[in-house]
C-alpha cells in the first residue's frame, strides 16, 4: 500500500508550507562550493555569490573533523549577514548517518531557513533516506513557521543510490535534482580510479589488429558515461534537475571543460565549481552557445505553428526538430533574464 498521490501535496506536519508542484527553474550553471569555517574564504563568499548562480556553504567532506561546527556556525553567520539577490544559498550538510547531521538541520532551519533555498543531502542511497529528511523538514519548517519549502538535492554517490536512482528522484515533492558524486561514487563500486570525476587513459578500446605490427589507435572512453546518462533520465522522468558534481584537477581546465560539456550536452543545467576558475568555465558551457541558439530561433520562426516539415540549410525539420530546438530557445531565455550580456548575445 502507497500513499494516495493527493497526500503528496499536503505538509507533511501541521502548519509547514504546502509542498510545490513543479521545481522552479532558476538559473544554476555553477554550485560553486566555499567552507565557511575557512575565514579567507568565509570572507570571499559575499563578492564570489555576485559572480555566481548558486553559492554552497559545504559542510560534509573536505571540512576536518575538528571543523565542523565552526563551518556550520561560519555559514549561518554568512547568510545572516548577507542578502545574496538572485543568487542561490543552498549547504550541504553531513550525512545522514554522521554525528552532525541532525544538529546541522536542525541550528540551520531555526537561523536561517527563510534564507535557504536548497538543502544538498550527500551519500542518498535510497528513497527511505528522503521521506526521513522530508519530514523532518516539514516539522521544523512548521516549528520556525518558514513560508517556503526547503527544496531538497540529493548525490548520487553509492552504489545502491545508483541502483535505486528513479526512486530517489520521485521520492518527494521537494525533490530539486541530483549531482553525480564521482569520487564516493567510485569508491562505493570499487572503480580503480583515485581521480576526482574525468577521464582515465586506461579506459581505452582499442583498434583491430592489421595484420602486421602497424601501432593500433586507441580511444580513451569515458567513465561516467553510464552513471550520467542514467542519472538523466531518471531526473527529468520526474521533472528534477540533473547536475554534474566536482571536477578535481583544478589546473587541468581544458578537461574540465570536456567533462562540463559532455554533461550538458546529455542533458544537465550545471555542475559545482570547487575554485574561482571552474565558475567561468561552467558559466561558458552550461549557457547555449549563440549560434546554436540563433539556429534555434530560426527553426521555430520557419516552422510556424510546430507542425510538418521543411528543409532549412539542407537539414531536415520537423515537430520534433522544433522541439529540440525549444529545448535550447527556453534555457537561453531563462538564463538571459538576469545577464545582460547573453540578453544581447542571444538577440532575445
Ligand atoms: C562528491 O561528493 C563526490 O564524492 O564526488
Ligand atoms: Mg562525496
Amino acid at each position: 500500500m502507497i500513499r494516495s498521490p493527493k497526500d503528496f501535496f499536503r505538509p507533511l506536519a501541521l502548519g509547514a508550507p504546502e509542498p510545490l508542484r513543479e521545481v522552479p527553474f532558476r538559473p544554476s550553471r555553477m554550485i560553486h562550493f566555499f567552507d565557511p569555517s575557512n575565514e579567507k574564504m568565509a570572507a570571499k563568499a559575499p563578492s564570489i555569490a555576485a559572480k555566481v548562480d548558486v553559492l554552497l556553504g559545504n559542510l560534509e567532506d573536505a571540512v576536518a573533523a575538528d571543523k565542523k561546527v565552526a563551518a556550520r556556525e561560519g555559514f549561518i553567520a554568512i547568510a545572516e549577514a548577507n542578502d545574496f539577490g538572485t543568487t542561490q544559498l543552498w549547504t550541504r550538510v553531513n550525512s545522514l548517518d554522521s554525528p552532525w547531521f541532525l544538529d546541522d538541520v536542525q541550528q540551520i532551519l531555526a537561523k536561517v531557513g527563510d534564507k535557504l533555498d536548497v538543502l544538498m543531502v550527500p551519500k542518498v542511497e535510497g528513497p527511505w533516506d528522503i521521506h526521513y529528511v522530508d519530514r523532518l523538514l516539514a516539522q521544523l519548517e512548521a516549528k520556525h513557521g518558514l513560508k517556503k519549502p526547503i527544496l531538497v538535492h540529493a548525490i548520487l554517490e553509492t552504489a545502491l543510490g545508483v541502483a535505486n536512482v528513479e526512486a530517489i528522484c520521485g521520492a518527494s515533492p521537494r525533490m530539486q535534482g541530483l549531482s553525480l558524486g564521482p569520487a564516493d561514487l567510485a569508491a562505493s563500486r570499487r572503480m580503480k580510479t583515485t581521480r576526482v570525476g574525468g577521464g582515465h587513459p586506461g579506459y581505452l578500446v582499442r583498434e583491430d589488429p592489421a595484420g602486421d605490427d602497424a601501432p593500433r589507435a586507441t580511444y580513451q572512453q569515458d567513465l561516467w558515461h553510464y552513471t550520467l546518462a542514467r542519472m538523466i533520465d531518471a531526473c527529468n522522468a520526474h521533472g528534477i534537475l540533473p547536475y554534474y558534481g566536482p571536477f578535481g584537477d583544478i589546473r587541468d581546465t581544458l578537461a574540465c571543460e570536456d567533462q562540463f560539456r559532455n554533461a550538458f550536452l546529455l542533458g544537465c543545467v550545471g555542475a559545482w565549481s570547487l575554485h574561482p576558475v571552474q565558475i567561468d568555465i561552467a558559466r561558458k558551457v552550461f549557457s547555449p552557445p549563440v549560434d546554436e541558439v540563433k539556429w534555434a530561433k530560426r527553426v521555430i520562426d520557419e516552422m510556424g505553428d510546430g507542425t510538418g516539415a521543411v528543409m532549412i540549410d539542407g537539414k531536415m525539420q520537423d515537430d520534433a526538430t522544433v522541439k529540440q530546438c525549444k529545448v535550447m530557445v527556453e534555457l537561453a531565455t531563462a538564463l538571459a533574464e538576469n545577464d545582460d550580456e547573453l540578453k544581447a548575445a542571444y538577440g532575445l
